[in-house]
């Protein structure tokens, strides 16, 4: 998609450890009619699959995978990070967070996946792909099924993305980044 592409190439900033910041306009700061952009992006990419819902994980993933879910029309649904006292029939799963360097638990109510459920995961980043595996734990937990799983950027050189695809998952990046190496932002 050439106009994020370029828009990470302008703003995106690099840091220790293969973290790319990219607060301006997706993390902190969000432009909407980027995000309406990237909704478009993955309505196209994803137009051949069959699915009924939207699911992402809160935050950064709600802003890309409600635009989705406006475009389509489709009920958009997010894991919480933190157990709500209220939240009736939980499944849960552990995430181990490469970032933050700790794992997390992220949760979702069965009243909103159900076994009859064909999920499309929206997030911003694809790194090594816990959180995305973690979404399959809960997917698989609820008995529904998973239509594909499409990212704003993925960091190529951290293989998320390998071992999705070889599991047979319709992965879908917007930008691809292949290398931060000496803070140089090289896009694919
Ligand atoms: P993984 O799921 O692919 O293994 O990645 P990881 O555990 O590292 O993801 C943890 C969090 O860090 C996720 O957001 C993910 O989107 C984000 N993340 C991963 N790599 C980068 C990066 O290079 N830059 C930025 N800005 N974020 C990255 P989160 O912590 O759950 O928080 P939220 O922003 O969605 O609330
Ligand atoms: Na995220
Ligand atoms: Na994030």
């Amino acid at each position: 998609m050439e106009l994020l592409k370029k828009r990470i190439l302008q703003d995106g900033k690099c840091f220790e450890g293969g973290i790319l910041k990219v607060d301006s306009f997706i993390n902190h700061q969000m432009d909407p009619i980027l995000m309406k952009s990237i909704g478009v992006e993955f309505v196209r990419r994803f137009a051949n699959k069959d699915f009924n819902k939207v699911m992402t994980i809160e935050a950064s993933g709600i802003a890309p995978a409600i635009m989705v879910g406006y475009l389509l029309e489709l009920p958009v649904v997010f894991a919480k990070k933190k157990q709500p006292k209220t939240m009736e029939n939980m499944i849960s799963t552990t995430i181990r967070s490469f970032t933050k360097d700790r794992e997390y638990n992220v949760c979702i109510s069965r009243d909103f996946l159900k076994e009859r459920d064909r999920v499309l995961f929206i997030d911003d980043f694809l790194a090594n792909g816990n959180a995305a595996n973690g979404i399959i734990d809960l997917i698989e937990q609820a008995g529904a099924q998973l239509a594909g799983m499409g990212f704003i950027i993925e960091k190529a050189f951290q293989h998320g993305g390998d071992t999705l695809r070889e599991r047979g998952v319709h992965i879908e990046s917007l930008a691809i980044i292949d290398s931060l190496d000496n803070c140089q932002i090289k896009i694919r």
